[in-house]
């Protein structure tokens, strides 16, 4: 990958205007203030990046914490010991938002016995006016907010907020651009998530993702090719390709490629062993996409497809394009196709005007197509969008109906969780247990999640594992000999 290097830049010059040189520019000139903070601070500058949200946001994350590296802050956990904290924030729910608000109070009582430490905000949330406006109503002593359209100029709105005083605010409406090669420190080692496009078309009713990521736009499949090459060169495994909507994959690019075509030539990548992806819209998961995946011997045993409800009346409201009946088919044929293949799905509960026999059709949805885990959310209305100008239903019936779906959902996935126990399958050793260090926890093809006695040397490793008792949703196995 052509890397630039931060020697050699001349800081008496103007920054230039291309990217990424100009962030390399702001890199080296953030880190020429490092000396005189560490002295002010008595310490080397501390940072944290707190990641709420999906896994595009954790990727966004190992690219702010690329940048801070490299300007030569100590990236630490805790938020409480840290001289920077930045909050990547997510908005899909209304929820995520107020745990920021929550956690700002905190912060505000962290910065008054640190007079150097510095907060930033960036992220879905902070594409919302309202937000932006309440914070800086109501949360003064936020340094730095930027939205996601231009989270790779941290280094420069760091610069900023360096050399003058007050919030800097920096939001980008929408944007075309795409920029690469910034610096990336990456949670793991052997596994990494790639953004394959950015943005979604779809406009589902209920969901602000369109709003505050903008239209969609999709990286040449030779920036991706080339980006997860020297991940594995680098001892990168497993590849998790990123999309809000992968199977319109290609559609703004000038190269005609479908989703599938990427998938088949990254199958290509000699020592990459593991290829994952998130998240494909059921309206358009074609036949090819199912024969690539059948006929692969990387890509994973798992599709994560979201149905939302299982309520045609309910899914023409939420636009989702497709019925009860064309998502039935589809599961069904994706499981006739590839029988060992791990179905899991996105459900909302609670969505403007839906009855107790809507639930009741997501139920048998869930019953028919057997899923082998799914998320359940409670709607939550966001404002700017469609649904939430229908009428609400009832918080206490939501509740209800959320424990009777959830309880289906559970019942579902733990008999299907306990069909491998006998048999022996390959599991990427990924951490060491939380509760008993003399365990590794993996995964499987399917995702689902396995410990097994283990030594440490084996994480990141890809070893063959005798499933041997199935406890709910995971499973405890033994290291085959090989
Ligand atoms: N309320 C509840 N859940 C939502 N999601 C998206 N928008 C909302 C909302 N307004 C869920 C969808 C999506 C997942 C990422 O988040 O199920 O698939
Ligand atoms: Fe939201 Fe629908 Fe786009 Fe998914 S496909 S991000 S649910 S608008």
């Amino acid at each position: 990958m052509k890397r630039l290097t931060l020697d050699n830049i001349d800081l008496s010059l103007e920054a230039p205007l291309e990217e990424p040189a100009r962030q390399y520019y702001f890199i080296a000139k953030a880190r020429s203030f490092m000396g005189e903070l560490s002295k002010k601070l008595g310490h080397t500058p501390t940072c944290a990046v707190v990641t709420f949200g999906c896994q595009m946001n954790a990727r966004d994350s190992e690219k702010l914490v690329g940048t801070l590296e490299q300007i030569g802050y100590q990236v630490i956990e805790e938020e409480g010991k840290a001289d920077l904290v930045i909050y990547n924030t997510c908005t899909v729910r209304d929820n995520a938002n107020q745990r920021v608000y929550g956690r700002l109070g905190a912060l505000n009582n962290q910065k008054k016995k640190n007079p150097h430490m510095r907060i930033a905000l960036c992220g879905c949330m902070m594409q919302e006016e309202a937000v932006i406006e309440k914070i800086k109503k109501s949360y003064r002593f936020v340094d730095i907010i930027f939205g996601t359209h231009n989270i790779y100029k941290l280094a420069e709105l760091l610069v900023t907020s360096f050399t003058r005083e007050g919030m800097v605010v920096d939001i980008w409406k929408d944007t075309d651009k795409i920029v690469e090669d910034l610096p990336v420190e990456r949670k793991y080692t052997f596994k990494s998530g790639i953004n394959i496009m950015f943005g979604c078309n779809n406009f589902c009713s209920y969901c602000i993702v369109p709003y505050v990521r903008g239209k969609e736009r999709s990286r040449s499949p030779r920036d991706i090719i080339r980006e997860i090459e020297a991940l594995v060169a680098d001892g990168v495994v497993e590849v998790m390709l990123l999309g809000q909507n992968v199977n319109s994959y290609g559609t703004n690019l000038e190269e005609e490629i479908t989703f599938a075509e990427l998938l088949q030539r990254i199958e290509e990548i000699p020592g990459l062993k593991r290829i994952r992806f998130m998240t494909p819209h059921p309206k358009d998961l074609s036949d090819e996409l199912i024969q690539v995946m059948k006929n692969s011997t990387k890509i994973c045993r798992h599709l994560h497809l979201p149905v939302q409800s299982g309520s045609t009346r309910i899914l023409e409201r939420m636009k989702r394009e497709y019925t009860k009946e064309d998502y039935l088919k589809l599961a069904l044929k994706i499981r006739k196709e590839i029988p060992d293949i791990a179905l899991t799905t996105d459900i909302i509960v609670g969505f403007p005007g839906e009855t107790h026999e809507d639930v009741e059709d997501t139920i048998d949805v869930v019953k028919q197509v057997g899923f082998d885990n799914a998320f359940t959310f409670i709607y939550s209305k966001r404002t700017g969008t469609p649904a939430a100008a229908m009428e609400q239903v009832p918080e206490d019936q939501v509740k209800k109906e959320f424990d009777r779906l959830l309880k289906v959902v559970q019942e579902v996935a733990r008999e299907r969780c306990g069909q491998l126990v006998g048999q022996v399958e390959e599991v990427l050793f990924e951490e060491i247990n939380g509760q008993d260090s003399s365990m590794l926890t993996g995964r499987l093809s399917n995702n689902t999640t396995v410990h097994v006695k283990a030594d440490e040397s084996l994480i990141g490793k890809i070893c063959p594992v005798k499933l041997t008792e199935a406890r709910g949703f995971y499973y405890l196995g033994e290291l085959v000999k090989t």
